[in-house]
């Protein structure tokens, strides 16, 4: 049995499951290939899911499906074989379970919803958190798609603890299993937290008592330490990791109990290298990957210090060929 069946079976066996976190406009087809492909390909990560695609009053061109998520032109995996789930956003389970049927015919490995995105413009227009309000919009979406998409691939669903508090986070769990769905990420925060402290992985854990579906564990897992005490407050076997990835990519081995190594400033100029090399053969703008390279260097420098550094320097610069030589440079420089 290959690791993404074993993973589609059962992700909450231990050190099994360790899923690289959706993040739009950051965790595109170029930054998932380049991860999955860290070490070997021996990366750590068991699954990505794509950037969101949203679905409102109408279907959802195929081409659509395959700029969010290029991987299905492979299998709808990365060259490294890590299975990619396609992200939908949207609240009429009609038109959702329009969209995950043609993202199924295209050769989705697995479909996951999203009930957790925070953007106002987003819940503005019925999606993402503000399902969470009325779990039984969560139960009619998850069970309208399960309903179109073929028994062996997976429905996931991801949300947040609640909508201002974590009081309905078991009505929201045990919604998301009664629609069918195969297992449930929780990102440890309420929507009206948006990013900010306290993550609350306890409420991950109480969840997690009340559904016999896996639930993953997200939210603030920088570290090892901090997987240990989320495993510990939430019970939780399975987890996902966003913003940390950026920062610590081997994070994701590290997890599941493999001997890697942190990487080194050499390893990361590599990586990051790639991934702009990356960008451009998957045809982005010179532009666009210096914007792709600077928010990295943002993102990873809360994290690493050689990253912070590199960051100074080059979110000034204007053309992606002076960031890569600062890049190259023996050492990242100190700012000013
Ligand atoms: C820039 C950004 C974009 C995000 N986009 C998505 C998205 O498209 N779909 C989704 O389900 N969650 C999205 N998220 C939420 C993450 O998947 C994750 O739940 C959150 O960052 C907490 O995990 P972390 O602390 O490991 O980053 C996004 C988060 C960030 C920071």
């Amino acid at each position: 049995m290959s690791e993404a069946e074993r993973v589609a079976q059962r992700p909450d066996a231990p050190g099994l499951f360790v899923a690289l976190a959706p993040m739009d406009g950051v965790t595109d087809g170029s930054y998932r290939e380049v991860l999955s492909a860290l070490f070997g390909g021996r990366s750590g990560i068991s699954l990505c899911v794509s950037e969101f695609v949203r679905v409102i009053h109408q279907p959802v061109p195929e081409a659509v499906f395959l700029r969010h998520c290029p991987e299905l032109d492979h299998g709808g995996q990365t060259r490294a074989g890590v299975p990619v789930f396609v992200q939908l956003l949207g609240g009429e389970p009609r038109w959702m379970a329009d969209a995950a049927l043609v993202a199924a015919r295209l050769g989705a490995p697995g479909i996951d919803l999203n009930f957790g995105c925070p953007a106002k413009t987003v819940n503005n227009s019925d999606g993402g958190a503000s399902l969470l309000k009325q779990p039984r919009r969560v139960e009619a979406v998850t069970r309208a798609v399960r309903a179109v998409v073929p028994e062996a691939i997976p429905v996931t669903v991801k949300v947040r603890v609640g909508w201002d508090d974590a009081a309905a986070m078991v009505d929201i769990a045990r919604a998301a299993e009664q629609g069918g769905a195969s297992w449930l990420t929780i990102h440890g925060r309420t929507r009206k937290q948006l990013y900010k402290p306290p993550v609350d992985w306890r409420a991950i854990g109480r969840a997690r008592e009340a559904v016999a579906m896996p639930v993953v564990a997200n939210g603030d897992l920088f570290d090892l330490d901090a997987l240990r005490r989320c495993a510990e407050l939430s019970g939780c076997s399975a987890f996902m990791i966003g913003r940390g990835a950026m920062g610590r990519p081997e994070l994701f081995a590290q997890a599941r109990g493999w001997r890697t190594r942190a990487l080194s400033t050499e390893d990361m100029r590599a990586l990051l290298l790639a991934y702009v090399g990356q960008l451009l053969e998957d045809g982005a703008s010179e532009h666009r990957a210096l914007g792709r390279l600077k928010q990295w260097l943002r993102m990873g420098g809360m994290l690493r210090g050689d990253l912070g550094r590199w960051f100074e320097v080059i979110k000034r610069l204007q053309t992606l060929d002076a960031a890569r030589q600062v890049l190259v440079a023996a050492t990242p420089p100190c700012p000013g």
